[in-house]
C-alpha cells in the first residue's frame, strides 16, 4: 500500500488534495433514477472543497453528454463529461478503429451506433442493418423487422461471400450494452469469429486445424472482439464452446472485456481523474508544483464490480485505490461481502467523511 502523507500544503491559504474519489452511480448516488439521500450533499461538499472526483458506472447505452445532463439535473450538482466514465467510454479512445468498419451490438434501437459515431467512428454497422438486407442470416428475427426498419441503414458494402475483395468486411466487434436480440447478435458475432478476415459469409479454412495455435480458431485476421457488458460475453462463451469444442479441445475465445472490475476501465478512470485534477489546479501545474495523486477512494455498492475492481487494480503510477462499500445498493446490512472493502459505511456522505478524515483534510469552508 502506498504511504499516505497528509495533504500537500502549497501555501497557508491553498490546500491541494493528494487524493480523489471515484463514485459508482447506481446504488451510491442514485437508486434507479432517483437520487439517494445525501448524494447531493456529498458531491457539493467535494466541489466546494475542490476535491476531484469522477463517476464510474457500468451503465451505458447513451452518449456521455446525455447521461451527464440527466444526472446533473437529478442530483442538482453541475457535472460534465470529463468526470464521467460509463462501461463503453474507453471505446472513445480506440482511434485505431475509427476509420475502419465496426459492428456495434447492444442497446436500444441504434442508440449505441449514435454513441460510437459521436466518439468518432466513421463506419458503424449494427446487426439490424445486416438483418434488414439479409433476413436469411437469422430468420428467427423476421418478426422484429418492423422494429429494425426505422433505424436500419444501407450497408457500407454489399455482402458478396464469393468475391471477398468487394464484400462487407467487419474490422472490429464492440458490445456496448445489453443485447436486445440475443439470437441475432450472437449469430452474427459467431459468424464473424469463424470467418476469413471478418468477411461476412466466408468461413476460415484454418478453423479446427489441430496443428495451429488455438486449433486454428481466430487465427485468420478475424475482427477483435470487445465487450463492455458481460451478459452477451457469458452467452457467447457457451456457444463458442459448443461450436469449437472449447476448453475440452484447448480452444479459447480471444476477447477483451472492459467495465468494472476490469483493469482497463480502472486505468482509464485514473487517467480521467488525473486530467480533472490537473484542470482544477492548472495554475499549480503551470508552476510545476502539483504533487502526484496518491490515493483514490473508490466508493461502490457492489462487491463484485466496485470493490473487486478497486482492490485488484494496480496503478501504473503507484496510486493507492482504497475501496469503500456503502449499504444503499447491492450490499445490504448483515451480508458478508464477497470482496472485502477497506471500510463499510452507511452511505455516500459517510464514505466521503471517512475518506477526508483518513487523508487528514482540513475542511475549512
Ligand atoms: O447495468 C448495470 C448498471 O446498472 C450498474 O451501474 O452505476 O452501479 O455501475 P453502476
Ligand atoms: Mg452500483
Amino acid at each position: 500500500m502506498a504511504s499516505i502523507s497528509p495533504i500537500v500544503n502549497i501555501s497557508r491559504q491553498v490546500q491541494i488534495p493528494n487524493f480523489a474519489f471515484a463514485f459508482d452511480i447506481d446504488g451510491v448516488l442514485l437508486r434507479s433514477h432517483d437520487p439517494l439521500p445525501r448524494a447531493r450533499k456529498a458531491l457539493s461538499y467535494l466541489q466546494r472543497q475542490r476535491i476531484p472526483f469522477i463517476l464510474l458506472t457500468n451503465g451505458g447505452g447513451k452518449h456521455e453528454s446525455e447521461r451527464v445532463a440527466d444526472l446533473s439535473e437529478s442530483l442538482g450538482v453541475p457535472l460534465d463529461t470529463s468526470m464521467f466514465v460509463q462501461s463503453h467510454t474507453p471505446f472513445a479512445d480506440m482511434d485505431q478503429y475509427k476509420d475502419e468498419t465496426v459492428l456495434v451490438c447492444g442497446g436500444e434501437g441504434d442508440k449505441c451506433r449514435v454513441v460510437a459515431e459521436k466518439y468518432g467512428y466513421k463506419s458503424v454497422v449494427t446487426p439490424g442493418d445486416i438483418l434488414v438486407q439479409h433476413p436469411e442470416v437469422w430468420p428467427f428475427s423476421a418478426h422484429l423487422m418492423s422494429l429494425y426498419k426505422p433505424f436500419a441503414r444501407p450497408l457500407p458494402r454489399p455482402i458478396h461471400p464469393t468475391d471477398p475483395s468487394s464484400s462487407l468486411k467487419i474490422d472490429a466487434i464492440f458490445i456496448y450494452n445489453d443485447p436486445r436480440d440475443w439470437g441475432l447478435d450472437a449469430t452474427l458475432i459467431l459468424d464473424l469469429l469463424l470467418s476469413s478476415a471478418g468477411v461476412l459469409g466466408t468461413i476460415s479454412p484454418k478453423n479446427d486445424t489441430p496443428s495451429l495455435p488455438n486449433r486454428g480458431f481466430q487465427q485468420d485476421s478475424q475482427p477483435p472482439l470487445y465487450f463492455s457488458n458481460p451478459d452477451l460475453w457469458e452467452a457467447l462463451e457457451g456457444l463458442w464452446g459448443a461450436v469449437t469444442g472449447g476448453e475440452r479441445m484447448g480452444v479459447k475465445l480471444n476477447k477483451t472485456v472492459i467495465g468494472k472490475p476490469f483493469r482497463e476501465t480502472f486505468e482509464f478512470a485514473e487517467k480521467k481523474l488525473i486530467g480533472c485534477r490537473e484542470e482544477i489546479f492548472k495554475e499549480t501545474v503551470a508552476e510545476g508544483r502539483l504533487e502526484p495523486l496518491r490515493r483514490v477512494y473508490m466508493v461502490g455498492d457492489n462487491p463484485e464490480s466496485d470493490i473487486r475492481g478497486g482492490n485488484t487494480y494496480q496503478s501504473p503510477h503507484g496510486t493507492d485505490w482504497c475501496s469503500i462499500l456503502v449499504k444503499t445498493g447491492v450490499h445490504q446490512e448483515g451480508q458478508e461481502p464477497t470482496w472485502k472493502p477497506r471500510v463499510i459505511v452507511e452511505d455516500v456522505y459517510d464514505a466521503v467523511q471517512w475518506a477526508v478524515e483518513q487523508s487528514k483534510w482540513d475542511s475549512r469552508d
